[in-house]
């Protein structure tokens, strides 16, 4: 399919001089660094962090692009995929004039980076279902629609798009198609990043954040053609990555058994939560998940969130959402998590 980013592509940024920074000048390992302004005598922690890390993350991707099949220059790695969501915005959006499609009820970065941005959101809803709705997408969708985000499994709603429906928007959505693909790990479907070479407006975005127990370290992910990917690195800030969180990923991705038993131990107690929550007459309906979160419904789900809080047991309250009424979303915590969680649920309700 024909896709011109060129063309795409807000004038200012595709004329945009990026910043050169000291290590982006030199690459080489060995000498007398001094062109950096770094401090020569260490840090004041017993780690030392006094240089300035990789700005292209390479070694890491080399071992990304193992993990995921794709090449090292189809990966962006942002400061937690929040970065790279702001990022596209910033390269394709032209504030006041370009719209985005979100598909609510999904994860509420898209809609705060548009704001943030000055652009236009266009809505259309989920089915009933959860499902898309692909016909009154393209309805939606005007020559201004710069970008479709798509979050499938999606928060937080806990499902799966259907893959014919994103193949569809794929071929016929005329601007950048976001798969959004942070849950992924706690369901069967396929990665879209295996759709990388045949479809030029497909970026998909993944995370450390969740299934590889890394919050803390804010790395994201985003997978895209060479083209997409030069622009995010040519726009983002130049060391957006620490070293801290590169050598620690990177130590840590080799261990693929490490993050396989992890996601099944989630898988297991997303099981045992599903069931048990099943046994309460007052659970009204747990939503199939494909991911490491259950969205429930439950009566007066704002009370029994307040309740729960009392308890000392946050969940996510999501009964102002639509089509989420009275429903909280519950991330699947540890056995003994999720019997506390149980424990008072119970007795609240
Ligand atoms: C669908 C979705 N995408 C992205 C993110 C953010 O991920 P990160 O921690 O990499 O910024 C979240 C976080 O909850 C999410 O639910």
């Amino acid at each position: 399919m024909s896709f011109d980013l060129n063309s795409f592509l807000r004038p200012h940024i595709a004329k945009l001089q990026p910043y050169t920074s000291a290590r982006d000048e030199y690459t080489g390992k060995e000498g007398v660094f001094l062109d950096a302004n770094e401090n020569p005598f260490g840090s004041i922690t017993e780690q030392d962090f006094n240089r300035y890390p990789d700005p292209y993350q390479s070694a890491l991707k080399t071992e990304i692009a193992k993990i995921k099949a794709v090449r090292t220059s189809q990966i962006f790695l942002g400061n937690g995929s929040d970065e790279a969501i702001d990022l596209l915005y910033r390269a394709f959006c032209n504030p006041g004039k370009d719209n985005v499609i979100l598909l609510p009820p999904t994860y509420g970065m898209y809609e705060v980076s548009a704001n943030i941005n000055d652009v236009e959101v266009r809505k259309v809803a989920l089915t009933e279902d959860f499902q898309l709705q692909p016909e009154k997408i393209l309805a939606a969708a005007d020559a201004n629609s710069k970008i479709l985000f798509i979050c499938s499994p999606n928060n937080p709603s806990a499902n799966k798009a259907k893959r014919e429906d994103v193949l569809f928007l794929l071929k016929n959505f005329k601007g950048l198609v976001v798969v959004d693909e942070a849950y992924i790990d706690f369901s069967d479907e396929p990665s879209f990043t295996a759709e990388l070479d045949n479809f030029p407006n497909l970026l998909v975005m993944q995370t450390f954040s969740k299934a590889w127990g890394l919050a803390s370290l804010r790395l994201g992910m985003a997978f895209a053609s060479e083209e997409i990917i030069r622009i995010l690195n040519k726009i983002k800030p130049p060391y957006n990555i620490s070293g801290l969180t590169q050598d620690t990923v990177l130590a840590a991705i080799t261990d693929k058994n490490k993050v396989d038993q992890m996601i099944r131990e989630i898988l297991d107690e997303r099981d045992f939560l599903q069931s048990e929550l099943e046994k309460l007459s007052f659970v009204q309906k747990i939503h199939p998940s494909h991911a490491n979160f259950l969205l429930v419904k439950i009566p007066n789900a704002t009370q029994v969130y307040d309740d729960l809080i009392e308890e000392k047991v946050i969940v996510r309250n999501r009964a102002k959402v639509l089509l989420c009424e009275d429903c909280l979303r519950i991330t699947v915590g540890t056995r003994a998590e999720n019997e506390v969680f149980l424990k008072a649920l119970k007795k609240v309700c």
